[in-house]
């Protein structure tokens, strides 16, 4: 895998094409609003497919992004599960959320 591979953000186009691949690397986002923020909550894995988390293959980080703006971003160990909610505050214009697999590189969902 390449280094422009590996920064790259993937995300899925067509959910009815989608792999195994990428629907377990890909955040699942379940949002909540209200009037003075917004509550994103992630876990990984789409479909009920869920990564590995271990010292040879693991989601490293889950960040929140505005655009290109880092919002949040939280780090997991192996045998943590990467699941986090994130608080964010308006305003905000394009929130994405995009996990870190360390050997599959970065994968994103629009929110
Ligand atoms: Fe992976």
């Amino acid at each position: 895998m390449s280094d422009s591979q590996e920064t790259e953000v993937q995300f899925i186009e067509n959910m009815e094409e989608a792999t195994e691949y990428q629907l377990k690397h890909t955040p699942a986002c379940k949002v909540e609003g209200h009037p003075d923020s917004l509550i994103v909550r992630v876990k990984i894995g789409l479909n009920g497919l869920s990564h590995p988390q271990t010292e040879e293959h693991l989601i490293e980080w889950i960040a929140i992004f505005d655009g290109d703006q880092e919002l949040d971003k939280v780090f997991f160990k192996p045998g943590q599960t990467p699941e986090f909610d994130f608080e964010i505050a308006y305003p905000y214009y394009q929130t994405i959320v995009q996990a870190y697999c360390n050997l599959h590189g970065i994968f994103g969902t629009y929110i």
